[in-house]
């Protein structure tokens, strides 16, 4: 292994001496000379084939090395979950470098852009700093956390070498049924373009050092209830059957806000649009963003989306080019979709006109980044993945995400000199359930599928010495007798339920409502203490109305992510209350979708905004 990496580092010192020789010779390599003028000499040099190359983008196990040359591929991906063996950072750099190597063995060196899912930290790479998902920065209403947030995710990514962050989501999810709503900063428009902005500022920074891709244009958040036609999906890529109205005050402004915060990268929604597909869409492609919003950067179909368009590969590929998409994230058959790309153009199906307008879009954007100028990972930041620092920031954002439901007779803040606490329930000790989908893996995973604190470490590094803490998964605990061997009851009980991990339309929900074991589990702990907390864990709001009652204090945690200790902090007492819903807490499944325009605010369970101690 020690050979191998010597062997990379001497190939990545003498492809860097070639580069820096060819700077010399050509001017699109002079990197004093403006960006447009670099791309208009790059273009010229290009033949088609070298054009087509680089608007296909390639998942990064569906093609050789060898290929990424032949067929001078501008861009690879992991999707979610697609990590090298063994997991680490530094493998990560080295799987990433490999390829980029490839790419500069071409004949104009044209480096690739390697894209990743980083929707709540590097979360496919095992040891990142693992960040509340977006629902929980929805309810911190806080920009400049979320910036924080983003660079710090950022950093952890360019250790890596991976410049392209396909983040942040600013779908505006109006069906808490989604999958995806846990993605979402929030149902409100101004919380996602406040959000989404700043994400986009802290992944950029001033000079684009990772290319942030707000996504998933245009709609995704408007889609009907039983209205896919993927796979079992129910409303995830459904048909967002909305009018032109609607889509342009609800769902638009977040992109507006995303390109003026500099977005040079615009990913395409799977879903639908009356009649058709997003991905096949020219007014909205091409007209509205590109045109009306004045989009200068490039577009990326969504993961073999173009697909969907028609069962005539063809017919789809030109619809969706000359739609407006730029690169197609194919995301496995390369020479399929090059042949295509070749056929159509030698017939003029689709004009060379918008081959070249979509490279140079491509170009424009991998100049600004520096790619051509630092196309490989930088190992003096790995020391930032899974750092303190980053770490230390994930737990103030779980703590200024929980937001507080229910606290009869002030039953929180919780005193750290409690005699007995018992602790249920799975999620209470899990650090995979608590960080959710997309994270080391696609769906996410059960266990301790990365380091961190979980909610029960943080309790127990938390209260007094004094305190005596029992955790039962069940809650049963049958061990907490007195000396006569009677069953003895807490002072307190803190009870975690919730959802197990979910991504994307495998988490569409046609019933919310607490699982029979939760609900068992609440009624099981509610006989053993004096004082009971429970603790949601969900991805979204879940159906609480016929258990609210049962415990003093309520709180909603939604997926906090790898520190758990965020969530200690504020039961007791060294952090405050500020969280707000960013979603609308319904009182029964009756009430979804909800029509906002309508909605009374006594009819949820709970008003978008509301939080105590944190009312505003
Ligand atoms: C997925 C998602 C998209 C993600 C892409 C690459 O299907 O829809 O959000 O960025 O594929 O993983």
């Amino acid at each position: 292994m020690k050979a191998k990496s010597h062997w990379l580092v001497l190939w990545v010192v003498l492809l860097t001496g070639i580069v820096t020789l060819r700077a010399a010779e050509l001017p699109y390599r002079d990197a004093s000379l403006p960006i447009d003028q670099r791309v208009e000499d790059l273009l010229n040099r290009m033949t088609l084939d070298e054009k087509i190359g680089q608007m296909t983008l390639i998942e990064k196990n569906s093609i050789t090395p060898a290929d990424i040359t032949r067929h001078f591929i501008g861009g690879l991906l992991s999707g979610g979950g697609g990590y090298p063996t063994p997991n680490t950072a530094e493998n990560w750099a080295a799987m990433v470098d490999g390829f980029q190597a490839r790419a500069l063995e071409t004949r104009l060196a044209i480096p690739l852009i390697y894209g990743a899912d980083g929707v709540h930290g590097h979360n496919n790479l095992y040891g990142a700093t693992i960040f509340p998902h977006n629902i929980g920065l929805g309810a911190t209403r806080n920009p400049e956390l979320v910036r924080a947030i983003c660079a710090a995710t950022a950093e952890e990514m360019m250790a890596t070498g991976v410049y392209w962050n396909y983040a942040p989501m600013i779908a505006v999810p109006q069906d808490i049924r989604w999958g995806r709503t846990y993605e979402g900063y929030s149902e409100a428009t101004a919380i996602v373009s406040a959000l989404g902005s700043s994400c986009v500022k802290g992944m950029q920074g001033d000079t684009v050092q990772v290319l942030a891709t707000p996504k998933h244009y245009l709609g995704d958040g408007a889609t009907a209830w039983g209205s896919s036609a993927y796979e079992d999906y129910q409303i995830d890529q459904g048909v967002a059957m909305v009018d032109e109205i609607t889509l342009r005050e609800i769902h638009l402004p977040p992109y507006k806000a995303a390109l003026d915060a500099g977005a040079m990268s615009i990913m395409i929604t799977f879903s639908g649009w009356g009649e058709t597909k997003v991905s096949s869409n020219q007014y909205l492609i091409t007209n509205l963003l590109k045109g009306e919003l004045g989009f200068q950067g490039f577009t990326v179909s969504d993961w073999g989306a173009i697909d969907q368009i028609s069962p005539d590969y063809a017919e789809a590929v030109v619809s969706a080019i000359n739609a407006g998409i730029d690169m197609n994230m194919v995301p496995y058959d390369a020479e399929r979709f090059i042949a295509t790309m070749q056929a159509a153009v030698a017939d003029g199906r689709i004009p060379l006109g918008r081959i070249d307008d979509a490279v140079r879009r491509i170009l424009r954007v991998k100049f600004m980044m520096g790619l051509f100028e630092r196309p490989f990972s930088q190992p003096d930041l790995l020391e930032t993945v899974g750092s303190a620092e980053n770490r230390a920031l994930a737990r103030q954002a779980v703590a200024q995400s929980l937001v507080l439901l229910r606290n009869e007779a002030e039953a929180l803040p919780l005193a750290k000199s409690v005699p007995t606490l018992f602790v249920a329930g799975v999620a209470a000790d899990d650090i995979g359930i608590q960080s959710g989908g997309w994270t080391i893996e696609w769906q996410g995973k059960e266990g301790a599928i990365t380091p961190g604190t979980t909610l029960l470490e943080g309790i127990e590094a938390t209260v007094s010495a004094e305190t005596t803490v029992i955790y039962d998964r069940l809650g049963r605990f049958r061990n907490a007798r007195d000396s006569a061997g009677n069953l003895l009851n807490a002072e307190v009980g803190i009870v975690v339920v919730g959802e197990r991990p979910y991504a994307e339309g495998r988490g569409d929900a046609a019933d919310l409502s607490l699982s029979e074991p939760d609900r068992s589990l609440i009624e099981r702990v509610r006989q053993r203490v004096d004082t009971l907390i429970v603790i949601v864990i969900s991805g979204r709001p879940l159906i609480i109305s016929e258990q609210l009652p049962l415990a003093e204090a309520w709180v909603a945690a939604w997926l906090p992510g790898s520190e758990g200790q965020g969530v200690a902090d504020v039961l007791f007492g060294d952090q405050p209350f500020v969280g707000r819903l960013p979603y609308t807490w319904p009182r029964s499944m009756d009430q979804l979708p909800f029509d906002f325009a309508t909605l009374a605010p006594d009819e949820p369970l709970f008003p978008f905004g509301y939080g105590l101690a944190g009312d505003s």
